[in-house]
């Protein structure tokens, strides 16, 4: 039988994050653009546990229901007393899912990954303890529960109620712990609030317990939790470290780690070569052999191999290989973008499909459009899909070519092999081959002298 069997775990995450002066709950605040309490859900759900209970806000139950659906259950915590009386609100699921072990993890401490959830969980099976501390030990343990050992046992103190003595241990408490579920329904109840801060303590409960020891976490950054911005910070710098670090090592070329954001889910294949100041995020995948130069923004997008992006910024859409994108060129939700198209500077391209080897070269926007292949938009070329009310769709097949500065008023259709002369507003369909003129003649008077003021 697999260990998961046996636990379930809660995440408390109703804290009110006052340190952090912001109005967004904390627990919803970002590490690499990720919530934080979705990313440790997401290390629970990697560890293979099955039944996680949210203790949670009334007011974030419904954003916690919308991200986690029926893979959760949820307990309300009406006021904040403490860590331990936000457990204490998880007491009817733990009767009801009868495990023998819970995994007590906080909203607010992200890194805590499966791998370290496993190995701690067997040590705290090994030793049949009746709670087993995730700690490790940090240089700055400012703000955290410090652990002390005495005769087989530990005590954590929490930071407002340490002697100096006490603050200067470095072991840490890292928030994450495992409980036997018997041991800790028996002691949550004498738990008190008799501390500096007034508040019932889980750590009260760990104190409370006979049988109880730590899990040292070699790498001390998993443990690091978020109460200030500048700790929210630092989580972000470790993570962009550690995700830079393994493209690396799989042949990813990064210039520096400057301003480079790369989400946890994004691939990138070898040879690529990253400038700094690049953000990548949500679910993307850049193929082998690109180069993506300072500025560009990526988000939900996939790229295929050998591709340009300079300084550009790509939303919701694919694109194939081989293909240029900007100088400074925007391409929108929606876009299909086929192998050596040039997308180039100042362009913005919207919910459109470009044929492979196009050309938009140079200030142009296409929006709602269809366009085919080894087609070539002048400068300036424009495909206006919008009346003022609503938007219309565009078609420009294959090796049309379209001069510069013209207008293409929506809904049009543009066929095979057609020519567009410069400066034309195009209102109707152009047949295959057709050559279409749409601009006043030129009108040049003779011997025409502008007159100067005073003569
Ligand atoms: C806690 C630990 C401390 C540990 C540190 C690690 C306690 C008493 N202290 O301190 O030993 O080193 O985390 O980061 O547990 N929460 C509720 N309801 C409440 C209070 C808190 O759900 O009434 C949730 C918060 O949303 C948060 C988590 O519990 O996600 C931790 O609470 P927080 O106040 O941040 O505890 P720390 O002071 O950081
Ligand atoms: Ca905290």
């Amino acid at each position: 039988m697999v260990w998961q069997n046996d636990v379930c775990s809660v995440i408390l995450a109703a804290g009110s994050g006052r340190r952090i002066c912001s109005e967004k709950p904390k627990i919803f605040r970002e590490v690499l653009f990720k919530p934080l309490v979705n990313l440790v859900f997401e290390n629970c759900k990697k560890a293979k546990i099955k039944e996680i209970c949210f203790v949670c806000a009334g007011d974030g139950l419904g954003v916690l229901k919308g991200y986690f659906k029926e893979e959760a259950s949820y307990v309300i915590q009406e006021e904040k007393l403490g860590t331990a009386h936000a457990t204490a609100q998880a007491v009817p699921f733990l009767k009801a899912s009868g495990k023998k072990d819970v995994l007590v993890l906080l909203a607010d401490v992200p890194f805590i990954d499966a791998q370290t959830i496993e190995d701690a969980y067997f040590v705290h099976k090994k030793r049949e303890n009746d709670v087993t501390v995730i700690a490790a030990t940090l240089q700055n343990p400012f703000g955290y529960g410090r652990i002390e050992y005495a005769n087989d046992r530990i005590k954590i103190v929490e930071e407002k109620d340490a002697t100096d003595t006490q603050r200067a241990i470095k072991q840490v408490n890292s928030g994450a712990l495992w409980f036997n579920v018997s041991a800790l329904l028996a002691i949550l109840e004498r738990v008190d609030n008799k501390n500096a801060s007034g508040e019932y303590y889980i750590t009260t409960a760990v104190n409370l317990l006979t049988k109880t020891g730590c899990y040292l976490a070699e790498d001390a950054n998993i443990i690091l939790g978020a109460n200030t911005n500048e700790q929210l910070l630092t989580l972000n710098e470790v993570a962009k470290d550690r995700v830079i670090s393994y493209h690396s090592c799989n042949g990813v070329e990064f210039l520096s780690k400057d301003g480079v954001m790369i989400g946890a889910d994004v691939k990138i294949g070898k040879g690529t070569q990253i400038f700094p100041g690049v953000t990548i995020k949500g679910s993307c995948q850049i193929g082998e052999d690109c180069v993506v130069t300072s500025g560009t923004f990526i988000e939900d997008s996939n790229i295929g191999d050998n591709c340009q992006i300079k300084s550009s910024y790509i939303e919701s859409s694919v694109i194939a290989c081989g293909v240029s994108v900007g100088p400074f060129a925007h391409i929108r939700a929606g876009c299909e973008i086929e192998d050596g198209v040039k997308v180039g500077n100042y362009v913005e391209v919207k919910n459109s499909y470009i044929g492979a080897k196009t050309k938009i070269a140079h200030h142009n926007y296409v929006g709602d459009c269809s366009v085919g292949f080894g087609v070539n938009l002048g400068c300036g070329v424009v495909v206006a899909n919008y009346d003022g009310e609503e938007k219309h769709k565009s078609k420009i097949e294959d090796d049309v070519f379209i001069g510069c500065n013209s207008n293409l008023i929506a809904p049009v259709t543009i066929r095979r092999g057609a020519f567009v002369a410069a400066g034309s507003t195009i209102t109707e369909n152009i047949e295959e081959n057709g050559f279409a003129i749409a601009r006043a003649r030129q009108e040049t008077k003779p011997n025409y002298k502008r007159k100067r003021k005073g003569q």
